[in-house]
């Protein structure tokens, strides 16, 4: 397309410059030849937490914000959540493709084959306090497959990549059942690869020698959708942290243990863990205006509402709104539902909320259902932790497999003093 560039004049000096435009972007970089004399280091974009900044280029999700689209390699999640499995959505952001179905039981069979853990793993996990947090256990039991499987590092060779992506998938549902097992102090059950990769994950927590045992498929199902539906979301914190550490060259191991410690935090994977904490803090539906009234004077934030991204409802919030139901009809109701629902209903058509264009996000109703599945509430962020997993490690392949990434490297703006000489301690 003609003219595909942007003019600047720098008012400074009179000069004027020409900078491509390309994908609606122009490069940082070619900014540094705007200077006020030779020796100025050239002009900088200052973006505090990236607000507009892309850091890559990627392939593999697609999101419009203000349309409330989320797609994973061009497919919407709304027909991927009906139509499809955890495990063959892994298999898409990982591959690109959807698998035929030979491809499908191909990788259904390697993630599978990988379930089990280390003896050394478990004695990791073991090793924690009966109340430790599970995503503590997540952080450092990631890290210290590291030391497990040293090949790890050749990072460059694809198939010792995939390999450590078969572990990665598989082992982390054993991670997570064994650390809630630990905590309950129950004996640990050996994955069973006979069911599905959701079914085995609530089996390995739940089974107690039971003759008649048998997963929910309500439940299962449930699960693979969330999973599904936690898979990807694009240069989000914890998946810029797997993209950051992976510029290092580190192994796949210890970026994913940095990027779990990243979705840990409140603001991001840990959001659905506040949300069950702040809706039990409400405890009641008549309760609902009085904190309402306490968000919009900055007393706190209303948790699950609100994105970087998204202006609109989040695709994924409807989704699980659904999901929410049908678990319900196959356990209990939760009774927090109910002020859940109260508290969107006021929020949506309050002024403040409107204006701020904050709508649920994915997490808001999330928690509910990992409630009803009776996850502990700690456990939540680790629900969300075990899809994102494929997610992290196809933006990671993607990030090693771009000619145009490096060490990931910021520039700063100096505000500090300026240069002075060292005080004598018996001086200052
Ligand atoms: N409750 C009340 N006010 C809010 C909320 C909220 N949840 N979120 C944003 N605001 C207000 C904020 O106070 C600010 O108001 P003002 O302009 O008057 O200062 C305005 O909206 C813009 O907020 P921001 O903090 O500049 O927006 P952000 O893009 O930096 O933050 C967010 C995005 C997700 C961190 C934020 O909306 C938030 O803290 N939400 C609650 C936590 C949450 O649910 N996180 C899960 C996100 S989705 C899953 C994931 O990615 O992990």
């Amino acid at each position: 397309m003609a003219n595909e560039t942007l003019t600047i004049t720098d008012n400074r000096t009179g000069q004027t410059y020409e900078v491509p435009i390309t994908h609606g972007t122009v490069r940082a970089t070619d900014l540094r030849k705007i200077k006020a004399s030779d020796d100025d280091f050239g002009i900088m974009s200052y973006d505090p937490a990236y607000m507009n900044t892309a850091g890559c280029r990627s392939t593999i999700t697609y999101i419009d914000g203000d349309k409330g689209i989320l797609e994973y390699r061009g497919y919407p999640i709304e027909q991927l959540a009906e139509h499809s499995t955890y495990l063959e959505v892994a298999y898409l952001l990982l591959y690109g493709e959807l698998p035929s179905q030979e491809r499908l039981a191909w990788w259904e069979n390697r993630i599978k084959r990988h379930l089990f853990l280390h003896n050394s793993l478990i004695s990791v996990i073991q090793a924690f306090r009966y109340d430790a947090h599970p995503m503590g256990i997540l952080v450092s039991a990631v890290a210290a497959m590291s030391t497990l499987y040293p090949e790890a590092k050749q990072i460059h060779d694809p198939a010792v990549r995939e390999k450590q992506i078969w572990r990665i998938i598989g082992q982390i549902p054993t991670i997570a059942a064994f650390a809630y097992r630990q905590r309950i102090g129950r004996p640990f059950n050996q994955p069973d690869n006979s069911l599905s990769y959701t079914a085995n994950m609530l089996y390995m927590m739940d089974y107690m020698n039971q003759r008649d045992y048998q997963v929910n498929p309500v439940l299962a199902k449930a699960l693979d959708v969330l999973f599904i539906l936690h898979a990807d979301h694009e240069q989000n914190c914890s998946t810029a942290t797997m993209r950051g550490v992976g510029s290092s060259h580190t192994d796949p191991y210890c970026a994913l243990s940095a990027a779990a410690a990243a979705l840990y935090g409140p603001l991001h994977g840990g959001a659905n863990e506040a949300v069950l904490r702040m809706l039990q803090q409400i405890g009641k539906k008549e309760h609902v205006p009085g904190f309402i009234e306490k968000v919009k004077k900055g007393e706190g934030r209303l948790m699950g509402f609100g994105h970087r991204v998204y202006k609109n409802y989040d695709p994924r919030a409807k989704i699980i709104r659904k999901v929410a139901y049908d678990v319900f009809e196959a356990t209990e109701t939760n009774p927090l539902l109910e002020i859940a629902v109260e508290l969107e209903q006021i929020a949506l058509k309050d002024e403040y909320f409107i204006a701020r264009k904050l709508y649920p996000n994915v997490d808001f109703y999330s928690g509910l259902i990992y409630q009803a599945l009776r996850f502990p509430i700690e456990y939540f962020p680790f629900l969300f932790a075990i899809p994102r997993a494929s997610g992290w490690l196809a933006q990671w392949q993607e990030m090693l497999n771009d000619d145009e990434q490096k060490i990931m490297r910021p520039r700063q703006i100096y505000l500090g003093p300026e240069r002075r000489d060292y005080v004598p301690m018996d001086q200052r």
